[in-house]
């Protein structure tokens, strides 16, 4: 293989997730989320956005679909939102709720395109929340109901399945700074709801893969090569244990090795409460990895009482300082950072399938003339897809990738004003035009190769 190209069954998708896009908050039984109720607390979203008519997908997805048709798109990554199967998180599914998705599948496969359902991507039923959320053992037994609710509905035509989108994001954003639904901050409780939530994975993997022959399941977890920021051994040493935080924590005990021992120890009696067998449940054996890359974190030893453990990550400002060019998330474009990970994901955990489920940049677009020139991320595609290919190369088992995202839609605190879609959306009119990204990746999907020339 050439430099940029791609096995022939190599997967080209893209990838959306219910709250950021569907809107429709209340329609056919669907009851709040957290992210409903954090997006319309006060302070909590950029210019006080929310979900409420995102792109308008529940209404529009027909036209949606006929976008992702006309891009040659062989899968679609889309998730299930749970307060519309289970609006008051216990009881009865409801059948409106279901109907959504079922067209939404037909239609994928009436275009030829593989759906690739992720279980829980951060819309947790409000009425979960209200009796602790993730922080409560018993929201695993809710998420495995509603696991059942769905397959039992889909999974006579949908065969990947994902559990959980970021639990990282969730445990830590969510209920450690206070960023994300449902804003708590408190360490203790994040580290119990990471352990919830990886349980509920494990525990979803069997009931998932005995729905019938051929499922494939696995989890997307995001993952970020932590490098230190000088070669100081206090911050090399910060460097392993931010590592250890954001990486291992998560893939360690999904590859059968616990939590990560050192981590543990300085953790004390924050620790989350487990019970005997949760490691062993955790562990289910999957059949890929979901792998979310977005860039490397750079990382410095500050002393403990100005960031938990005593690890800070490097600043936008520093790393324009240090020449890094930045998206508009203020995210340092490390294209090697993405081989870096997945040769080092492969070595280390061996996972049987790797996808890439996100990858992707927000930069200002603009319509000028009805088009949208997007080359940043043009430039930025085509040098991370050159990254997974030379990964291939070295022999990493990469099964497909994901565009973050399909569309501009609701980017969780930063509401609209992130667009990261290769399909610009005008939330005034709803109006969808493919941008030049659009354009070019339709033709690395065609030509199974990142083209020659733009
Ligand atoms: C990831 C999320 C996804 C999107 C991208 C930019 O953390 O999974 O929903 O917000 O970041």
């Amino acid at each position: 293989m050439q430099p940029g190209q791609f096995p022939d069954d190599f997967v080209w998708g893209a990838a959306t997730a219910a709250y950021q896009i569907e809107g429709a908050v209340d329609e056919d039984g669907r009851a709040p989320s957290i992210w409903d109720t954090f997006s319309h607390t006060p302070g909590k979203t950029w210019n006080g956005d929310t979900g409420d008519v995102a792109c308008d997908h529940y209404h529009r997805w027909p036209e949606d679909v006929q976008i992702m048709r006309d891009l040659g798109l062989e899968a679609y990554r889309f998730s299930i939102a749970w307060p519309r199967v289970i609006p008051g998180g216990w009881g009865q599914p409801n059948p409106r709720g279901l109907d959504f998705y079922d067209s939404l599948v037909d239609a994928l496969l009436a275009a030829n395109i593989t759906p690739f359902v992720t279980l829980y991507h951060w819309d947790l039923p409000q009425a979960l929340q209200d009796r602790g959320g993730w922080a409560n053992r018993d929201t695993v037994e809710a998420f495995l109901e509603y696991a059942e609710a769905v397959v039992q509905r889909l999974g006579d035509r949908v065969t990947h399945w994902i559990t959980h989108n970021e639990p990282q994001v969730v445990a830590f954003v969510g209920h450690a700074l206070g960023l994300h639904a449902p804003g708590l901050t408190d360490q203790r409780t994040a580290l119990q709801v990471a352990h919830h939530l990886l349980l509920s994975h494990g525990r979803a993997v069997p009931l998932l893969r005995s729905a019938r022959a051929g499922m494939q399941v696995g989890i997307t977890l995001n993952l970020s090569p932590v490098v230190p920021a000088s070669q100081q051994p206090e911050d090399q040493r910060a460097a392993a244990l931010y590592d250890a935080l954001i990486n291992r924590w998560f893939l360690d005990p999904v590859f059968g090795r616990g939590y990560p021992q050192e981590l543990l120890a300085q953790l004390g009696d924050l620790a989350p409460q487990m019970a005997d067998n949760d490691l062993d449940m955790i562990a289910a054996s999957l059949d890929f990895l979901g792998v979310n890359y977005y860039f490397p974190s750079y990382v410095r030893a500050v002393p403990p009482q100005q960031a938990p453990l005593g690890v800070a990550t490097l600043t936008p400002e520093e790393l324009a300082a240090r020449g890094f060019e930045l998206t508009a998330m203020g995210w340092p474009i490390v294209p090697d950072g993405l081989r870096d990970l997945l040769v080092h994901v492969h070595r280390e955990y061996a996972p049987r399938a790797i996808y890439i489920t996100e990858n992707g940049a927000a930069f200002d677009d603009q319509v000028v003339d009805g088009a949208v020139q997007d080359q940043r991320r043009i430039a930025y595609l085509r040098e991370h897809l050159l990254a997974a290919s030379a990964a291939i190369q070295e022999g990493v088992p990469l099964r497909g990738y994901f565009v973050w995202s399909l569309m501009d839609n609701f980017e969780w605190a930063y509401g609209y004003s992130k667009r990261f879609g290769i399909v610009y959306v005008d939330y005034a009119t709803q109006q969808r035009i493919p941008k030049a990204s659009a354009e070019w990746y339709r033709r690395v999907i065609a030509e199974n190769r990142v083209p020659l020339e733009d």
